[in-house]
């Protein structure tokens, strides 16, 4: 077809499309792969050399103004179609941003964090061991042999490769000292197990943290010190600790350690029980086995430990009547921290 003819159709039909779409079916027509332009360039190859010099160069000055046209076209519809719909396109700066989401830390995290600082802050370093422990380092090391009825008291879950989920962090008192020359002092934070029922205060799995300090003249009075500075720093309070006799097989003495209730600070209430006070923790003085078990000579050296449950302070710290709530995974009650 004559390139001129195919100007003058183009031309026209570029300039009675009424909208975009219409526009970019011309488009089509004349510039697509099958469209006309290109039929009469294939046309080209049958023709003389001369012939196909002087059509191809007319051709493409065809092509390039129609292009011009259809810049021009687009264009002019756009702004049509802009201003019929009245919103050229605008910033409106006082639209509310997108708040992005941001993750918070866990509660138990948090505690954990917090108590780890505070600890540091006292020269105790931070230590972890194995949550897949032995016999050896669980019980035994721990002054608790076989048929002792403290067994009971920790059972567990027993792990077909002879191992157990330990249940509790005292046995990284053995696994330090067997490493560590005293002095020392260290905190080991730790999820335990227990073969336990669940219910609002109970949980088969929590964290603890130990606290362990050596030297070679350590006492209770140190220890009542330090956690009662701990205590106090922790709950932000005038918290007072209180020491009562325990038992547990790796300490002689051992303590039961309760703080004054943070609630009613000690007059009595429901989180107390009107006695004033509240469990925390146990701890005690180091048994001469223990250091034995550890590869040190207990006349040698004194020290005590003590271990707590993080959940039962995060409890007491953001007013949490579930301890199941923790790993319950519920983002209602993780999105208030
Ligand atoms: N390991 C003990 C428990 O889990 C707590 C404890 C730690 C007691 C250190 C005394 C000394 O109950």
């Amino acid at each position: 077809m004559d390139p001129e003819l195919i100007k003058e159709n183009a031309k026209k039909e570029i300039s009675e499309a009424e909208n975009l779409e219409k526009l970019n079916g011309v488009l089509k027509k004349y510039f697509g792969k099958e469209g006309e332009l290109n039929s009469v360039l294939k046309s080209l190859l049958s023709m003389p050399p001369e012939e196909r010099i002087r059509l191809g160069s007319q051709i493409n000055e065809v092509k390039s103004f129609l292009r011009n046209q259809f810049d021009q076209k687009a264009s002019e519809l756009k702004k049509n179609l802009e201003e019929r719909n009245g919103r050229k396109e605008k910033i409106d700066v006082s639209v509310p941003g997108k708040k992005p989401r941001v993750g918070t830390l866990h509660p138990l995290s948090r505690v954990k964090k917090r108590c780890e600082e505070i600890f540091q802050s006292m020269g105790f370093e931070v230590v972890e061991g194995p949550e897949m422990e032995s016999e050896w380092y669980n019980f035994d090391a721990l002054n608790i042999p076989h048929d002792h009825p403290a067994r009971d008291l920790w059972d567990t879950f027993y792990l077909k490769n002879g191992l157990l989920l330990r249940t509790h962090t005292s046995p990284n008192q053995i696994r330090y000292m067997e490493n560590h020359q005293p002095p020392l002092r260290i905190i080991v934070p730790g999820t335990v197990f227990r073969h336990e029922a669940t219910d609002p205060s109970h949980e088969f799995q929590l964290i603890q943290l130990e606290g362990l300090m050596i030297d070679k003249k350590v006492s209770a009075a140190n220890f009542k010190a330090i956690i009662e500075g701990f205590f106090k720093r922790f709950f932000n309070k005038n918290i007072k600790a209180r020491l009562r006799p325990d038992f547990f097989p790796f300490v002689e003495p051992g303590f039961d350690v309760s703080i004054s209730c943070v609630v009613c600070g000690g007059k009595g209430c429901s989180v107390c029980k009107k006695s004033g006070w509240i469990e925390v923790a146990g701890a005690g003085m180091v048994h001469p086995n223990v250091f034995k078990n550890a590869g040190l000579i207990p006349g040698d050296w004194q020290g005590w430990a003590f271990g707590f449950g993080i959940e039962r302070l995060a409890m007491m710290k953001y007013k949490i009547n579930d301890i199941r709530l923790f790993r319950s995974g519920d983002l209602r009650f993780l999105k208030q921290f």
